[in-house]
C-alpha cells in the first residue's frame, strides 16, 4: 500500500530539514524564545499583536475565560475590520500599491496588467489598495440603501475575482455578517446556507469561467432563490458579460449601482466580540454547521499567524492559492494579508487551464515569493511531473506552505526540491474552519521541519494528544485537543449554541477543545495529524460529512439505504466510497446518475468516486452502519471483528458484489 512506501521514503532519508542560515538571518522570528515569552504570558502576547491593529476604542480587558467555553477577546475595544484592511493602508499613503495581481482564467501571455478597473476586463489586473477602497465604500453604500446593516446576514456566491474580497469587506464595513458559499456548491447547498442563516441579501455573479467557457451562476440559482422569502436583494456582479434573468424589485446589477452609490462610506465601530462572518462546514450529522468568527479576535489571530508563518516582509509577492469560498481564503486571501498590507495574486482559473505550467508561469511573472497551497494540488503537480516547473524560473521563492490535509513526506520532498529548488523552508500548517487561523505550524526561521509534521503549536497556542480518558500522551498517536483559549477560535455555531458545546467542548470538560483529528507526538515533541475521526471526509483539502452525502443519496427515489465511507486515495487523499440498497421499485443501476443527483443535492466535490449497489449493509443488532467493515473491503483489506454483526453474512455477499463490479 503507498502508506509503506511513504514510510520507505521517510526511513530513507530520515531527513529533518533546519532553517537555512541566510533565511533564518533575516527572519522576523530567529530566536526560540519566543515560544517562551508566549508560554509565560499569552495574554500578553496576543494583546501585543492586536495593538498592530486600529482600534476606534481599545479594549478593557484581553480575555474573558471565566465562563469556558465562552470566551471574550478584547472586551470593550471597538474596530472595522474594512478600515484596517483598506483605510489605514490609503491613509498612510499607499493607495496606488498593489493588493492583487489578479489573472483571468483566460489571460492571455501578451496582456498586460491594467489598473483601476474591475475583473469584468478580463485578463490581467493590478488590483491597488485606493481601488479596493473605493469599490468597498460604493458596495457597502449600495447594501445599506438596501437597509442592511449591522448583524444583516449576507450571502456571497462569487467566482475567484477581486470582486468577492470587495463583497466581503463591504460587508464588515456596515456591520453585516457575511456567509460566503464556495462557487463549486450547488444551488440547493446555497439555498440551505442562504435559509439557515437567514440571509436577507446576495452578493453573486453572472457566471465563471471554466476552461474557457462561462458557467451560469446566477440563472443555475434562480429557482433555489425563488425559495427564499427573506432574500429581498441580489447584486449581481457580470464577470463573463452574460445576461442572466433579473427579477424586478430584488436583483440589481453590481455596476450601475456602484455608480450611482455615494464613494464615502463610513465604517461602522463594531463590538470586538460581534460576528465578522458565519461559514458553513461539514460535521458529524447532515446538518452543515454555522461557524461563528467575531471581529477583534479573528483579526488578531489572522495577521499575526500571517507575519509570523509567513514571515511576511514589505516587498514579498504572496500567494495563497486557496479558493475564497473556504476558511483559507477568508484568514489568508483576504484579511490577514490586506490587513497586513501584503501584496498578493489572485488567480481565477484552475491549475492546468490553459496547460499544467500555468502556475509556473504566474510564479515566474510576478516573482512570487511565498506560496501556499494544499498537498492534494502538489501530487497532481508531482504527476505532471518536474519538467513543468523546472522549465520556469522559480528563484524568486523563498518560502512555500501546506494546508488542508496531511502532506505526506513523499509530496514534501517532492515539493521542497522541483518547487523550493531545496533552498524553501515549509510550513506545514495546521488548522480548521473553527479556529479562525493557523494553530501548529513551523516558524520558518526556528523550526527544523520534518517531512509530514506539522511541527509544533504557535507560540501562545496550547495543544496536546489525549487519549480516551483525556489523560495526556506525551509520546504516541491519540485524540488532538487545543487547551488553552486563542483569539481566532470560533464563538459558537449559528443558531446551535448547545451543538456547538457538545460538539467541541463536552468531552473532556468544558474548557478543552475537541478537534476531531487524531494526532501522534514524536520524542521530539513533533505533532504528526493523521486524520479525521469523526465521519467527515477529506477530498482534496475539502470537508465533506458522510451523513450529507448520505441523505443525498437516499433523496433519491430509486435508494432506500446508503453508506459512504472515505478511503485513502493517492491524489485527493480521501476519496468518497459509497454502498448503495436500491429499493424495491428501482429501475435500474446508474452510478453516473447517482453521482449526478450528489452532485445537484451537494456539489460536483461531493460526488462519489465509486458506488456499489447491494442488498444488504453490515448493521449491529441496534442497527447501526459498521462502516470500519466497508472500508476494509473498499481497501481490499482482511475483514475486521464481525461478530457484532446482526447478520455476518452480509459481508461475504457485499464482498462478492464488489468483487465482480472491479472485473466489470
Ligand atoms: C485537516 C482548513 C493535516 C484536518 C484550514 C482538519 C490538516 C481539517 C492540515 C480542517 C494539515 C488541515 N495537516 N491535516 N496541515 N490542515 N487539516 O475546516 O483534518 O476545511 O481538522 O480547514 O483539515 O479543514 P477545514
Amino acid at each position: 500500500m503507498s502508506e509503506n512506501s511513504e514510510l520507505d521514503v521517510l526511513l530513507k532519508t530520515e531527513q529533518t530539514f533546519p532553517p537555512p542560515p541566510e533565511f533564518a538571518a533575516n527572519a522576523e522570528f530567529r530566536d526560540p524564545e519566543v515560544y517562551g515569552r508566549a508560554d509565560a504570558d499569552p495574554e500578553s502576547w496576543w494583546a501585543d499583536w492586536a495593538r498592530d491593529l486600529d482600534w476606534i476604542e481599545p479594549w478593557e480587558s484581553v480575555l474573558d475565560w471565566t465562563n469556558p467555553p465562552h470566551a471574550t477577546w478584547f472586551d470593550g475595544g471597538k474596530l472595522n475590520v474594512s478600515a484596517n484592511c483598506l483605510d489605514r493602508h490609503v491613509a498612510a499613503g499607499r493607495a496606488d500599491q498593489v493588493a492583487y495581481h489578479w489573472e483571468a482564467e483566460d489571460a492571455g501571455l501578451e496582456d498586460e496588467p491594467v489598473t483601476g478597473v474591475g475583473s469584468d476586463a478580463g485578463g490581467r489586473i493590478s488590483v491597488t489598495y485606493g481601488w479596493l477602497y473605493e469599490q468597498t465604500q460604493r458596495l457597502a453604500n449600495v447594501l445599506r440603501e438596501r437597509g442592511v446593516g449591522r448583524g444583516d446576514v449576507v450571502g456571497i456566491f462569487m467566482p475567484m475575482v477581486p470582486e468577492a474580497a470587495v463583497a466581503m469587506l463591504a460587508c464588515t464595513r456596515i456591520g453585516a455578517i457575511h456567509n460566503v458559499v464556495f462557487g463549486g456548491f450547488s444551488a440547493e447547498s446555497l439555498k440551505e446556507r442562504m435559509e439557515s442563516s437567514e440571509a436577507k441579501a446576495l452578493i453573486t455573479a453572472d457566471a465563471t469561467l471554466r476552461r474557457g467557457q462561462p458557467m451560469p451562476m446566477k440563472s443555475a440559482i434562480e429557482g433555489a432563490l425563488e425559495d427564499l422569502p427573506a432574500m429581498e436583494t441580489v447584486v449581481v456582479f457580470n464577470r463573463c458579460g452574460t445576461t442572466p434573468p433579473m427579477k424586478a424589485g430584488r436583483d440589481i446589477g453590481w455596476t450601475e449601482s456602484l455608480e450611482a452609490a455615494d464613494p464615502v462610506c463610513e465604517p461602522e465601530a463594531m463590538e470586538a466580540e460581534d460576528p465578522l462572518f458565519l461559514l458553513y462546514t461539514s460535521g458529524s450529522t447532515a446538518k452543515p454547521k454555522g461557524i461563528v468568527h467575531t471581529t477583534g479576535g479573528y483579526l488578531t489571530h489572522a495577521t499575526a499567524t500571517h507575519r509570523m508563518v509567513f514571515d511576511l516582509k514589505p516587498d514579498d509577492v504572496y500567494w495563497c492559492a486557496a479558493d475564497i469560498g473556504w476558511v483559507t481564503g477568508h484568514s489568508y486571501i483576504v484579511y490577514a494579508p490586506l490587513a497586513n498590507g501584503a501584496t498578493s495574486i489572485m488567480f481565477e482559473g484552475a491549475p492546468d487551464f490553459p496547460a499544467r505550467d500555468r502556475w509556473w508561469e504566474i510564479v515566474e511573472r510576478y516573482g512570487v515569493t511565498i506560496l501556499y497551497t494544499a498537498p492534494t494540488v502538489i501530487r497532481s503537480f508531482m504527476k505532471w511531473g518536474e519538467e513543468l516547473p523546472a522549465a520556469h524560473d522559480l528563484t524568486s521563492l523563498r518560502l512555500l506552505g501546506s494546508v488542508g490535509e496531511p502532506i505526506n513526506p513523499k509530496a514534501w520532498l517532492w515539493y521542497h526540491e522541483h518547487i523550493g529548488g531545496g533552498r524553501c523552508p515549509i510550513v506545514d500548517t495546521w488548522w480548521q474552519t473553527e479556529t479562525g487561523g493557523i494553530m501548529i505550524s513551523p516558524l520558518p526561521g526556528i523550526t527544523t521541519t520534518k517531512p509530514g509534521s506539522a511541527t509544533r503549536p504557535l507560540p501562545g497556542i496550547s495543544a496536546a494528544i489525549f487519549d480516551h480518558n483525556g489523560d495526556e500522551i506525551e509520546e504516541g498517536g491519540g485524540t488532538l485537543v487545543l487547551t488553552r483559549p486563542w483569539p481566532g477560535m470560533a464563538r459558537t455555531l449559528f443558531r446551535e449554541p448547545e451543538r456547538f458545546v457538545s460538539t467541541y467542548w463536552e468531552k473532556f470538560g468544558p474548557a478543552t477543545y475537541l478537534v476531531g483529528d487524531a494526532a501522534r507526538r514524536d520524542e521530539d515533541g513533533y505533532f504528526w495529524i493523521v486524520g479525521r475521526i469523526d465521519d467527515v471526509i477529506n477530498v482534496s483539502g475539502h470537508r465533506l460529512s458522510t451523513m450529507e452525502i448520505e441523505s443525498a443519496l437516499v433523496s433519491h427515489p430509486d435508494i432506500a439505504e446508503a453508506a459512504v465511507i472515505g478511503i485513502p486515495d493517492e491524489h485527493t487523499g480521501q476519496a468518497i466510497i459509497a454502498f448503495v440498497i436500491p429499493n424495491d421499485e428501482a429501475t435500474g443501476d446508474s452510478s453516473d446518475e447517482l453521482r449526478e443527483h450528489v452532485a445537484t443535492r451537494i456539489g460536483k466535490l461531493a460526488r462519489p468516486k465509486e458506488i456499489f449497489v447491494t442488498d444488504d449493509l453490515p448493521k449491529t443488532r441496534s442497527g447501526k452502519i459498521m462502516r470500519r467493515l466497508l472500508r476494509d473491503i473498499a481497501d481490499g483489506k482482511e475483514l475486521g471483528d464481525v461478530s457484532t454483526l446482526r447478520d455476518p453474512t452480509v459481508m461475504a455477499e457485499i464482498e462478492a458484489q464488489v468483487g465482480e463490479k472491479d472485473r466489470t
